[in-house]
């Protein structure tokens, strides 16, 4: 077992190595020379990535949660549509997949048997598969006809966090390397997006300076019962890990939530019993952004009106959530598709503090394991 580095735990050492983990597994991958991005173990033709006309994502927990942020990536980036699916209910919904087709696995372990199986049934179906895994020649990547390693490092604690941004941060190659060979993007976009993606390991760790006041959030935060995460859009997915980090870890219930979802149902739960975690960034360069920016903080303002408590991530020129918010947690400027990349770590932190608080096993909670092997 590799050694905790000085840490109490292997989780918080994990989130902690997350800067070096981005740098390692992008830093390959790139060249800024020729304004390309070099994925060699992909092995699919350029003339057969050409002709691909929709991808499915099939993954589980938290990978699935990288999934659903490089949904995003592939559709904006290269233009392709993307669907997500669970890997435990991939063969059971019958998918209409093909020749033209190609499904992207994603698995920190490279054994999940429910995404073993996925990636089976879907070349079955004559779809070519590649596998986004943080493990060498694990049974998925072997099985797959391409490969792209996350190079996080070995990921010994149960909650997945650094294979999580690493994993978003291979989509995001991915999605470049598809947009460069269908020519979606030309060689000064891909350039422009790989000087912002080469810029978020110094961000993430100005982002880890922020550990002081996640563990008081934790204080103040560890004899609530519930949880509501909320995000709009790429943002989404961060709610939903960040949710699901706590339910892992801290065994409070805790629920992922489109933010413009909680008007048609979710609502009549928010009081001030119910603490709200929104993800409230902005990128002040896109327009769409802007706009979900202006919805989050009319959200903000109704659920202050109906007394809750509301923990937001937001971004670190922010005035408006500052004054609206109960406690607020700033994180660097980043485009919208890569800022998921930075807001997850405060919830990891979070969660990890409110496990501590309540001296629960943080690196081996109960009911879980790192892979589940048995479908
Ligand atoms: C669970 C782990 O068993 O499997 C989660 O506890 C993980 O952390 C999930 O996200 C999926 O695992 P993998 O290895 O396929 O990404």
């Amino acid at each position: 077992m590799p050694d905790k580095g000085g840490f109490p735990h292997y989780m918080i050492k994990e989130i902690f190595d997350q800067p070096q983990g981005l740098r390692d597994t992008v830093t390959p991958r790139i060249s800024l020379q020729e304004g390309r991005v070099c994925l060699e173990q992909i092995h699919i033709s350029a003339e057969d990535l050409r002709v691909v006309r929709r991808i499915n994502i099939v993954a589980s927990g938290t990978s699935r949660h990288a999934g659903m942020a490089g949904q995003y990536m592939l559709q904006e980036l290269a233009h392709l549509p993307s669907d997500v699916d669970y890997a435990s209910e991939f063969e059971f919904r019958n998918p209409l997949i093909g020749p033209g087709e190609l499904t992207v696995v994603i698995t920190q372990s490279g054994e999940t048997a429910d995404t073993t199986a996925a990636q089976r049934e879907a070349k079955a179906r004559g779809s070519r598969t590649i596998a986004i895994s943080n493990v060498k020649n694990s049974t998925i990547a072997r099985e797959a006809d391409g490969v792209i390693y996350t190079l996080a490092g070995a990921e010994i604690s149960i909650a997945s966090t650094k294979a999580f941004t690493a994993q978003m941060a291979a989509l995001f190659l991915l999605a470049l390397y598809l947009g460069q060979e269908r020519g979606t993007l030309n060689q000064e976009q891909v350039l422009q997006h790989l000087g912002e993606l080469l810029e978020l390991p110094p961000k993430l760790e100005t982002v880890l300076k922020s550990s002081a006041l996640c563990e008081r959030l934790a204080d103040q935060y560890c004899q609530a019962q519930d949880f509501l995460f909320l995000g709009r859009a790429i943002h989404y997915p961060v709610a939903m890990d960040g949710a699901l980090k706590l339910k892992e870890v801290s065994y409070v219930h805790a629920e992922g939530y489109p933010t413009g979802e909680t008007k048609h149902g979710p609502n009549a739960l928010i009081d001030e019993n119910l603490p709200i975690v929104i993800i409230a960034t902005c990128d002040h360069n896109d327009a769409s952004s802007m706009l979900r920016y202006k919805k989050t903080l009319a959200n903000i303002r109704g659920f202050k009106k109906q007394s809750a408590r509301v923990v937001a991530i937001a971004s670190e020129d922010d005035q408006n959530i500052r004054e609206l918010a109960d406690h607020t947690i700033l994180v660097p400027q980043a485009s919208e598709l890569l800022s998921p990349i930075l807001e997850i770590v405060p919830l990891q932190l979070f969660a990890y503090y409110m496990a501590v608080k309540k001296g629960l096993d943080v690196d081996r909670p109960r009911n879980l394991v790192k892979s589940v092997t048995l479908e």
